[in-house]
C-alpha cells in the first residue's frame, strides 16, 4: 500500500475540481516522484474513468510517485422552500444585471458516491481522499482491501480525531490560507480558522496519523517549516494553477499572475460553502446576499460561471486561490517541483 516514505518528494499536488488537474499535470507530478491528484467532485463515472486511464497511461510503472483520486463527501440536503429559492434567484439576477438566468437546482442535488467510486475500484489509483467528511466504513475497508491508502481533510482537532477513528490512513490538515473550498465537515459548525502551521502543531498533539500540511504553502521555506513542525508531507494547490500543464481558465491564470493588488477572500457566494478565491465583482456583489445550501448554490451559479469562463471574464467566475497566490509563477510542473525542493534533501537521501 502507498506509504509517504516511498516518495522522492513529500508533496501532494492538490486535487482541484473543475479542470486544473489535467492528465499531463497529474502524471508529470507522479513521474517526478510525488503524488499527482485528480479532484473528481462533481464528475460522473465516465469522466472519472477517462481521467484515470489517461493519467495511468502516462505514469511510468517504475515511478515511486503515486496517483490520488479525490471526492467530495456530500451531505443530504433538504429541498429549500420556494421563498428561499426565489430570494437566492433574485439576488443572482441582480448580480448578473438580469443578463443570465440562474439554473434552478433539481434533485438529486449531487452525484451518487457509490457510482462515482465504480471506476476507482476498477482502475485502482494508489490513494483515495475525501473532502468535507468521512465516507462509510465500507468504502474505507474496500479501498484497503484493494491496497489503496485513504486520506481525509481536517480543519480542527475534533475532525482529526474522527478521521483517526474511521480507520483512514492520513489527514490533510487544511489551514485557513487554503485556496478553494474549506474542508470543514459542517459549514454550520464554529470554525477555529487555524493557520496551516498552527493546525499542524495542534493536530500533532491529538493524532498519530501522518499529517499533510495544506494552505498557503508556496515555496521551499514553507515546506521546510511544515515538515519541521511535524508534517509528513505538504499538499499544494494554488502554486500548480499557473503551471503550463494546468487546465486553469485563462482569466483565472491572468489574475493569479497579474492582479497582485487583490487579495484572496472567503465567500459562500459561488457554492453555498466557504471557499477562498481572488476578490472580484461577483464576490463583492454577493456579500450578505441570500444563498442556497451547498451544493445547490453551485448549480444555481453554474451558468454565470460558465459564461464568464467562455467570455474570459475574471469578474464573474470563481478564481479559487490561497492567501499567498502572489507567489505564483508561470512555469512547468518540473520547474516548480525543482524550485520547491532545490535546497531540501529528498525523502530517499
Ligand atoms: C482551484 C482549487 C480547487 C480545489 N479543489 C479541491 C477539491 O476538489 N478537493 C479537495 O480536497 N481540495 C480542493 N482544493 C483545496 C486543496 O486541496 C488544498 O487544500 C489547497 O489548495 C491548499 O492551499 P493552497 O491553494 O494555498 O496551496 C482546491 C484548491 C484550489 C486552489
Amino acid at each position: 500500500m502507498f506509504n509517504f516514505s516511498q516518495l522522492k518528494y513529500p508533496l501532494i499536488q492538490a486535487p482541484m475540481a473543475g479542470g486544473p488537474n489535467t492528465a499531463e499535470m497529474v502524471s508529470t507530478v507522479a513521474n517526478a516522484g510525488a503524488v499527482g491528484s485528480y479532484g473528481f467532485a462533481y464528475n460522473n463515472a465516465d469522466k472519472i474513468s477517462q481521467g484515470l486511464i489517461a493519467a495511468k497511461e502516462k505514469i511510468d510503472t517504475q515511478s515511486v510517485g503515486a496517483l490520488n483520486a479525490n471526492f467530495f463527501f456530500f451531505r443530504e440536503v433538504k429541498a429549500p422552500n420556494t421563498d428561499i429559492i426565489e430570494a437566492a434567484v433574485d439576488s443572482l439576477r441582480q448580480v448578473s444585471d438580469n443578463s443570465i438566468e440562474p439554473t434552478i437546482p433539481q434533485a438529486p442535488y449531487f452525484p451518487d458516491l457509490s457510482a462515482q467510486l465504480e471506476p476507482i475500484w476498477e482502475h485502482r489509483p494508489d490513494i483515495l481522499t475525501f473532502h468535507f467528511g468521512i465516507p462509510d466504513k465500507a468504502v474505507i475497508d474496500k479501498a484497503h482491501s484493494l491496497n489503496m491508502a485513504v486520506g481525509i481533510t481536517a480543519t480542527c482537532s475534533d475532525e482529526a480525531i474522527e478521521i483517526e477513528n474511521s480507520g483512514a490512513d492520513f489527514i490533510v490538515a487544511q489551514g485557513i490560507e487554503a485556496g478553494g473550498h474549506r474542508g470543514i465537515f459542517s459549514p454550520a459548525n464554529y470554525d477555529e480558522a487555524l493557520s496551516c502551521f498552527d493546525l499542524i502543531k495542534v493536530l500533532s498533539q491529538v493524532t498519530r496519523l501522518p499529517l499533510v500540511a495544506a494552505g498557503g504553502i508556496m515555496n521551499g521555506d514553507h515546506i521546510r517549516k511544515a515538515l519541521s513542525l511535524g508534517a509528513t508531507a505538504v499538499q499544494m494547490g494554488t502554486a500548480f494553477l499557473t503551471t503550463n500543464e494546468s487546465g486553469t481558465p485563462k482569466a483565472h491564470r491572468d489574475y493569479l499572475l497579474n492582479q497582485q493588488d487583490r487579495t484572496a477572500v472567503i465567500t459562500h457566494g459561488f457554492s453555498g460553502r466557504p471557499a477562498r478565491g481572488i476578490d472580484n465583482r461577483f464576490i463583492r456583489k454577493m456579500k450578505d446576499k441570500p444563498v442556497l445550501p451547498f451544493p445547490l448554490q453551485n448549480t444555481l451559479t453554474g451558468r454565470i460561471r460558465a459564461t464568464a469562463i467562455a467570455n474570459n471574464d475574471g469578474e464573474y467566475q470563481s478564481l479559487w486561490a490561497g492567501s499567498h497566490f502572489r507567489e505564483c509563477q508561470q512555469e512547468t510542473v518540473i520547474d516548480l517541483i525543482e524550485r520547491l525542493f532545490k535546497p531540501l534533501t529528498t525523502c530517499n537521501s
